[in-house]
């Protein structure tokens, strides 16, 4: 087998605690940095989101990481006379924010050489099929008209050539008689949200090598839970997810009283601690605080 590509050097930090820093790239919707963002903010993943950057202006994408006051850069293609000179400014703008692994969440643009270069082996992309089929756009589609009875994602490393880069981790889902492209990608996405995390995380731990078209990936400390208790962990981090966009939801809509505004944040700090008892820290220094500004906000626009 050639070795073409360099290894995968160990990732800058090791361990849970201190992250990496993140670029997402995304040109529409965000489902899948809405993930990363909330992984990250729990603590699921060893990962800090630097910077989100968008070639669409009117990208939900850019708006979510506003709503969680990260940096978000919308960079005009039209202002670039090559795809080369964009992507050269993408590499100014993560570079200085120290990023560390590159996200194609939902990236639209295909990536030039310049944008590869400057970080071999370190960007991600997930894409909704099991490749190499159905590699390209709505893949869903094209395995819905393939006749394929099994598809799936696939979270891979960016190389030149599109949607074939050296493969991190799949997942598959059965595709059903009565399935529109809607319902297939429906059922896809939530298996790209879990293993475009948990590739994120493998890199942050140090543990994907590339060497050919493999990934080789080394075992880390066990995870002697069951599948049940697993399950158990995603269900109850969906209800926070839920909670805590309820609670936001209502703060920023509902005409509440200072006292009332208050006592849901209480109310919503207890219901994510009896879901997750070590979670107060998160809580007091992530959720509080925007909670707090969505007051402020709504406060000053008064
Ligand atoms: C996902 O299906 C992803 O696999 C593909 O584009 C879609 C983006 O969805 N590359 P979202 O913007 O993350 O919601």
């Amino acid at each position: 087998m050639s070795d073409q590509n360099p290894p995968v050097p160990a990732s800058p930090v090791d361990g849970r605690q201190a992250g990496i820093r993140l670029g997402a790239l995304s040109s529409g919707r965000g489902s899948n940095l809405q993930a990363i963002i909330d992984a990250c903010e729990v603590g699921k993943i060893s990962a800090k989101i630097a910077v989100v950057v968008s070639d669409k202006s009117d990208a939900l994408a850019l708006e979510r990481a506003r709503r969680h006051r990260l940096m978000a850069v919308f960079l005009n293609p039209k202002e670039f006379p090559t795809r080369e000179d964009y992507d050269e400014r993408m590499v100014e703008i993560l570079k200085q924010q120290a990023v560390d692994l590159v996200i194609l969440a939902g990236y639209m643009r295909i990536v030039t050489p310049r944008l590869i270069s400057a970080y071999p082996n370190r960007i991600m992309n997930i894409h909704p099929s099991l490749l190499p089929s159905f590699p390209g756009l709505r893949a869903p589609k094209q395995a819905l008209e393939w006749g394929v009875k099994v598809s799936g994602c696939t979270v891979h490393f960016v190389n030149e050539t599109v949607d074939q880069g050296p493969i991190i981790f799949q997942a598959a889902v059965p595709v059903f008689p009565e399935d529109t492209e809607a319902s297939l990608s429906a059922r896809i996405l939530e298996q790209e949200h879990r293993i475009l995390t948990q590739a994120i995380q493998y890199f942050a731990e140090g543990r994907l090598q590339v060497v050919g078209r493999r990934v080789i990936i080394s075992p880390g400390k066990a995870d002697d839970r069951s599948e049940m208790e697993k399950r158990d962990e995603d269900r109850r981090m969906e209800k926070l997810r839920g909670l805590v966009d309820d609670a936001a939801e209502k703060l920023a809509a509902e005409e509440l009283s200072f006292d009332d505004a208050r006592r849901l944040i209480e109310w919503t700090r207890e219901q994510v601690l009896s879901l997750f008892p070590d979670k107060a820290e998160t809580f007091d220094l992530i959720y509080k605080p925007r909670f707090y500004r969505i007051l402020d906000e709504k406060l000053h626009r008064i």
